[in-house]
């Protein structure tokens, strides 16, 4: 399947269970002076999930043009050094505005790698937010995760920076749970397919997708301290990078390696030769 192939599966996936599909925004955001560069496909939906814009549709998808450098959420230093970071990249969204929550949103995720791109189990990882002193432990999406078909080791509690996410210092935010996908030639290799890979060094594991339960609204207070207030309806935010789950869908060991990048590295490689 080519990179294109993949988006249209994606959208056309989540078009089928009644999400309107949208346009990525600019990647200059209009109306939004926390960001610089749009960083994720939420930011065009900010104000919905806040509750101060409406729209004529509760769901939707798209394909989100982003760049990561700079800011709360920054890949730049990461570029280089692993075979998964280039700063500028899309990512495939799914979005629920006050309708579906954890249980359809974790149940869609696993019916599209696991049905629909026919990805290996065996390979999958999933990790919950544990909880801390501010939000409680999401034993919700543990459960959700084992009714779908998840076996209970696979599933693993990580804190606040692995597994709550927010667009930055204020905005909407909520507990995540994240898709990983081990990378290495045997699913079988007790050592490699490894819990301690997740969210660990190197490229043994690779984060695919992101499902964020959007819940809160961190504010700035007058004393200079963050607040978190609940969102008028939980929603949901996902995210998942078209460049990594191509390398996946085409067996190669770096994004860089994808037809969706690699033209674009040889085209700049040929002018030297010219
Ligand atoms: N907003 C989340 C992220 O960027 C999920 O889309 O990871």
């Amino acid at each position: 399947m080519t990179g294109n192939e993949i988006r249209e599966k994606f959208l056309e996936y989540f078009e089928r269970h009644d999400h309107r599909r949208v346009h990525s925004s600019p990647l200059l955001p209009a109306n939004d002076p926390t960001l610089l560069f749009t960083n994720a496909g939420m930011n065009q939906f900010k104000d919905v999930f806040l509750g101060d814009e409406k729209r004529d549709y509760k769901r939707a998808v798209s394909s989100q043009k982003c760049i990561r450098a700079g800011g709360k959420h920054n890949d730049l230093d990461e570029v280089g050094k692993t075979a998964r970071h280039h700063t500028f990249f899309e990512m495939l969204g799914n979005f629920s505005f006050g309708d579906y929550f954890k249980k359809e949103a974790i149940t869609y995720a696993w019916d599209f790698l696991v049905n629909e791109l026919k990805i290996d189990e065996t390979r999958l990882w999933f990790s919950v937010f544990e909880g801390d002193d501010e939000v409680g432990p999401d034993d919700e999406a543990r459960s959700f995760w084992e009714a779908v078909g998840a076996k209970p080791d696979r599933i693993l509690g990580y804190g606040r920076k692995d597994n709550f996410w927010q667009m930055g210092d204020t905005g909407p935010c909520g507990p995540c749970s994240e898709i990983h996908y081990y990378m290495g030639e045997n699913p079988e290799d007790p050592v490699k397919n490894h819990p301690k890979w997740v969210n660990g060094e190197g490229d043994t594991m690779m984060e695919i997708w992101n499902l964020v339960f959007m819940q809160y609204n961190r504010t700035l207070e007058p004393d200079d301290t963050f607040k978190l207030t609940p969102l008028p309806a939980p929603s949901v935010d996902t995210g998942m990078g078209l460049e990594r789950i191509t390398a996946v869908m085409q067996h190669v060991k770096t994004n860089y390696d994808t037809d969706l990048i690699k033209p674009i590295v040889e085209f700049a490689a040929s002018l030297g030769t010219r």
